[in-house]
């Protein structure tokens, strides 16, 4: 399963991430977790202290450009061994979850064309994954990012949405890109939710009602202020973690 994340800015995609993560984990599955983010920061939310080991592959700008140049035109769903290697050298390893950073890629205007991108692409869409291996694909905020190769070959995009005008109309514009994408399967989750009006407002405004209201909790707040992982936490978030991972499991 390849499950990615979008929204407006700052309305807790990350911190979905994490906990799904954890979630994932405690279910037995082999998870790995993608910071596709210009600006990561997902290794914190995940308790990752030794992150400056690891290099953002978008970074590595040399090797994608001749990775780029050799991949050869096979037409055949396969793995190309020269992105599978990628896996091991650029990931870091923590307590059982496996985190990789992409890092800032570059793009052209009008669709990017550029090798990074092409190999970026190429080792999403051929992560071939067993029913016991998940990737969750943090992405940046906003909307251009959807038109880059990064979202491509994922099962299900989750559209985090908290209850205001503006982030709803993020989260329109993004269902609507990732739909005319081929994105086979486009949930979205509440988050920040304070009461019952919260949870009608979206509902209205969404024209479906989300996978998972999250609240809005001091818990994380606290956890965020003292650098602690949200897996630390997430016992005191009520019974939302486990209803989106239910959710997505039955999908
Ligand atoms: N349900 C919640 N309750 C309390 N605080 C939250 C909740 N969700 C997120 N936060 C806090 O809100 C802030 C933004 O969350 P987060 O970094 O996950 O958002 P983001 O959408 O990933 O942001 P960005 O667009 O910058 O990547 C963080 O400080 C986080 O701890
Ligand atoms: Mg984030």
């Amino acid at each position: 399963m390849k499950i990615a994340i979008s929204g407006k800015g700052g309305v807790g995609k990350t911190t979905v991430m994490a906990l799904l993560a954890d979630k994932f984990q405690k279910q037995g599955k082999d998870v790995l977790v993608i910071d596709a983010d210009p600006s990561p920061h997902m290794a914190e939310t995940l308790g990752i202290d030794n992150i400056d080991e690891l290099k953002p592959i978008a970074e590595m700008t040399q090797m994608l450009s001749e990775r780029a140049e050799k991949t050869p035109g096979s037409p055949f769903y396969q793995i190309n061994p020269k992105v599978d290697d990628l896996m091991d050298k650029y990931m870091i390893k923590h307590k059982g979850l496996r985190l990789m950073v992409l890092g800032a890629i570059q793009t052209a205007e009008g669709g990017c064309a550029c090798p990074e991108n092409t190999v970026l692409k190429r080792l999403l869409t051929k992560l071939l994954l067993s029913p016991s291996q998940v990737v969750l694909l943090d992405m940046e905020a906003g909307v251009e990012h959807l038109g880059r190769g990064t979202i491509a070959g994922v099962d299900h995009l989750l559209i985090v949405v908290i209850p205001t005008n503006s982030s709803v109309r993020t989260a329109l514009k993004i269902q609507k890109l990732a739909s005319d994408s081929g994105i086979p399967k486009i949930s979205f989750v509440g988050n920040l939710i304070q009461d019952e009006e919260d949870k009608v407002f979206l509902i209205e405004a969404l024209g479906e009602k989300p996978a998972a209201f999250f609240s809005s909790y001091s818990a994380i707040r606290k956890a965020e202020r003292k650098n602690q992982p949200i897996a630390d936490i997430i016992d005191q978030l009520g019974d939302a973690p486990d209803l989106l991972i239910n959710y997505l499991m039955a999908q």
